[in-house]
């Protein structure tokens, strides 16, 4: 099977992020088939039509290279007052201009939200899921993947101990692959 490049996109911008921490936890679960590389979104300045001249900001050009230059999106995500954080729908709509080119038009995604709560953060997972659909990112449908109780999950070292999230996990990944492959086999 061809190694997949794949965008992770992590919705919180802070250093001890649980969301960031669950978004490692994929990736030393992954296959070798499947190539996680995080693309920061904490630098992007907030979307202004103005600035899209030819000579747009040079944070803007380095994400939208990156995001094509991938075969699929993952997002994990926290939930901001039951939605996703602001910094993430930025880098959405930073993705999705200039119009006509989107850099996240047809590609594979899939979403995994995150809460120290017990919800699992469930809103902001469907509200991401809905933005995706808008700018034609092909959200994997199922498994869904709500993560509650995500600080609990973790040893002091931020390794995933907790053997049924790691189980979970697997099968999401396991998933996420055949979506990937599905998609791709029948794009190109
Ligand atoms: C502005 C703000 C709003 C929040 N709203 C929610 C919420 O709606 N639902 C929820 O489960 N947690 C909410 N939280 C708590 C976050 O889940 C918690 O801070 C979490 O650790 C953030 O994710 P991170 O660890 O990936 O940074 C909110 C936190 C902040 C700062």
């Amino acid at each position: 099977m061809a190694q997949r490049k794949i965008a992770t996109i992590v919705g919180s911008l802070r250093q001890g992020a649980y969301s960031r921490m669950m978004a490692r936890a994929l990736v030393e679960l992954a296959p070798p088939s499947m190539k996680f590389t995080e693309v920061e979104i904490g630098n992007l300045p907030h979307y202004n039509q103005d600035l899209e001249t030819d000579a747009p900001p040079a944070a803007w050009t380095e994400f939208r290279k990156k995001i094509i230059a991938s075969d699929a999106v993952l997002f994990v995500t926290p939930e901001y007052n039951r939605s996703m954080p602001g910094a993430l729908k930025n880098a959405l709509d930073v993705g999705s201009r200039p119009w006509g080119k989107s850099a996240w038009s047809g590609k594979p995604a899939a979403v995994v939200s995150t809460t120290p709560g017990a919800l699992g953060a469930m809103a902001a997972n469907n509200h991401l899921r809905q933005v995706l659909y808008a700018v034609n990112l092909a959200a994997m449908a199922y498994p869904e993947a709500y993560i509650p109780a995500v600080a609990t999950l973790f040893d002091e070292s931020g390794t995933l101990t907790n053997a049924d999230a790691r189980n979970f996990v697997s099968g999401f990944l396991e998933s996420f692959e055949h979506w990937i492959e599905h998609l791709l086999h029948h794009h190109h």
